[in-house]
């Protein structure tokens, strides 16, 4: 870690100090601890982003709360990658305004994605001025800095900066889950689709030391992590600009070396990136997960090209075949993007011969959303709504159809699933995740949450199956040999 780093951090955790003295004073005052609570919206790099803000807000004396009626510093991780993201925000930040109505010391803070675009700043400086904090994604280490100033102002605190080459190492973090963690590997893209906004708002593709990930999966496994999931917007490109570069295989191959870690997941990969030497690593190592997330965004290559993601209908089923071919069992999911600017519908029946000929286990459709200052959001051939939503429905049923015939295969099999949460409806049912990440419930004891088991999948509903544990004694003895348990299909 070097100085510049520990400097930084030394000056956060003066500021942190300095909310302890308020959160004290609040203390004296109510009787209780101020609440906070921290909602995310967005993807998983998101996610762990409000984890590293809840460690502060811990560390500053908050107590927290999911409910934001209860809060007394409420904070939104924003989203803005499609429209809808952001009209959610929105839309809360009018029931807030009532709730500070009624509690006028509540403190209301937005960060994130949508607040690196300045029309949404203007706005909410304009038309949403009780909020009390906006600050963006490449200063988030200064949050404990930006809530000690907003404490003690009665004005809106607003600080953005417009990129930074900064990572800031150590800061708390507080995990959602025991058992798994996210863990960042890399900062930002530097794939500018051209419908995507991502590398407006989270800047130039930065990579983390291999070392100072290693420490942290160590860190998190000594703690009791037993899955982690490797976060970039390209992972296959992670590396790349470091001073002693790596592949992101390599890594991979060190990771793999932890002891005491069962699991490993990443996202997301681009296509044009996917070496060989990832598909054999993870070919051989058994604790990669059967699993890869493969964005395809389109299967007509005059569409590929118009969206900058430079590589060929042919090129990705290629790709495919090369995976399952190295990795039979492996599960494959994607992001399919419907409604780019142009695109017909024999555009879209390309895009449904993929989905009929890789058979994804499952896709995660989206309506095109225009965004400001992406080249897409320029073009002068937008699609009707008609026909976006047309060729949707039509997309959809065949996505569906595919995923549910492969969710099918595994029906009957017995497989090894994390055990993740206690069922919600049924707290005598638990949820687990098997390597290929589909959720299989069954009847457990709330006390195997974060314990491997054996899983027979009964039944399959389409997108997750019903079960029952088998031979958990037989189970535990294996791995107390120290062996790792063949996260193939049994039987
Ligand atoms: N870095 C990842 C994805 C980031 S955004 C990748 O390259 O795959 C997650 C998904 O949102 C994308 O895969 C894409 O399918 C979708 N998306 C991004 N911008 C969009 C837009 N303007 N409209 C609709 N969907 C979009
Ligand atoms: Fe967006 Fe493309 Fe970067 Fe993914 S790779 S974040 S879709 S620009
Ligand atoms: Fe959204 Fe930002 Fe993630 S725009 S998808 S939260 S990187």
């Amino acid at each position: 870690m070097c100085n510049e780093n520990e400097i930084e951090l030394n000056r956060q955790k003066e500021y942190i100090e300095k909310c302890r003295t308020y959160t004290a004073a609040f203390q004296v005052e109510h009787g209780r601890a101020p609440r906070a609570c921290v909602v995310t919206f967005g993807c998983q790099m998101n996610a762990r982003d409000s984890e590293k803000l809840t460690g502060i807000l811990k560390e500053a004396g908050y107590e927290l709360t999911g409910a934001e009626e209860e809060a007394d510093f409420v904070l939104y991780n924003t989203c803005t990658v499609r429209d809808n993201a952001n009209q959610r925000v929105y839309g809360r930040l009018g029931h807030l305004n009532s709730l500070k109505k009624k509690k006028p010391y509540l403190k209301i803070a937005l960060c994130g994605c949508m607040m690196q675009e300045q029309a949404v700043v203007e706005k909410i400086r304009k038309s949403y001025r009780f909020v009390d904090l906006i600050f963006g994604t490449h200063n988030l280490f200064r949050f404990a800095e930006f809530l000690s100033d907003s404490l003690a102002s009665e004005d809106m605190v607003v600080d953005i900066w417009d990129e930074t080459d900064k990572i800031v190492e150590n800061l708390p973090v507080e995990r959602k889950y025991r058992y798994k963690s996210g863990v960042n590997i890399m900062f930002g893209c530097n794939n500018f689709c051209s419908y995507c906004i991502v590398p407006y708002v989270r800047g130039r593709e930065r990579s983390r030391e291999p070392e100072e990930i290693l420490g942290e999966i160590e860190r998190l496994v000594e703690d009791g992590v037993v899955e982690v999931m490797l976060l970039g917007q390209n992972v296959n490109s992670y590396g790349k600009n470091l001073e002693h570069p790596i592949t992101f295989a390599q890594l991979l191959r060190r990771v793999d070396q932890i002891e005491g870690l069962r699991r490993i997941r990443f996202m997301t990969s681009h296509p044009k990136d996917l070496s060989d030497e990832l598909i054999q690593v993870m070919q051989h190592s058994p604790k990669i997960c059967r699993h890869l997330h493969l964005p395809l965004q389109a299967g007509s290559d005059r569409i590929l090209e118009a969206m900058n993601r430079r590589y060929t209908k042919e090129q990705y089923l290629a790709l495919v075949e090369k995976l399952k071919h190295a990795i039979p069992d492996i599960s494959i999911t994607t992001d399919i993007i419907v409604g780019f600017p142009g695109e017909t519908s024999a555009d879209v029946d390309e895009t449904i011969d993929v989905v009929r000929r890789v058979q994804f286990d499952n896709a995660f459709t989206f309506i095109y959303s225009p965004r400001t200052g992406t080249p897409a959001a320029a073009m002068d051939n937008q699609v009707p709504e008609e026909i976006v939503h047309e060729n949707f429905d039509r997309l959809l049923s065949v996505v569906q159809e595919t995923a549910k015939q492969r969710a099918a295969l595994l029906e009957g099999k017995v497989m090894e699933a994390l055990v993740e949460e206690v069922n919600e409806q049924d707290p005598a049912f638990v949820t687990g995740r098997l390597s290929n990440n589909m959720l299989v419930h069954f009847k457990a004891d709330r006390r195997l949450v974060g314990k491997f088991v054996m899983v027979k999948l009964d039944h399959c509903h389409g997108f997750y199956y019903t079960g029952r544990m088998v031979d958990w004694l037989s189970q535990t003895k294996h791995t107390r040999l120290g062996k790792m348990v063949d996260n193939q299909w049994l039987n």
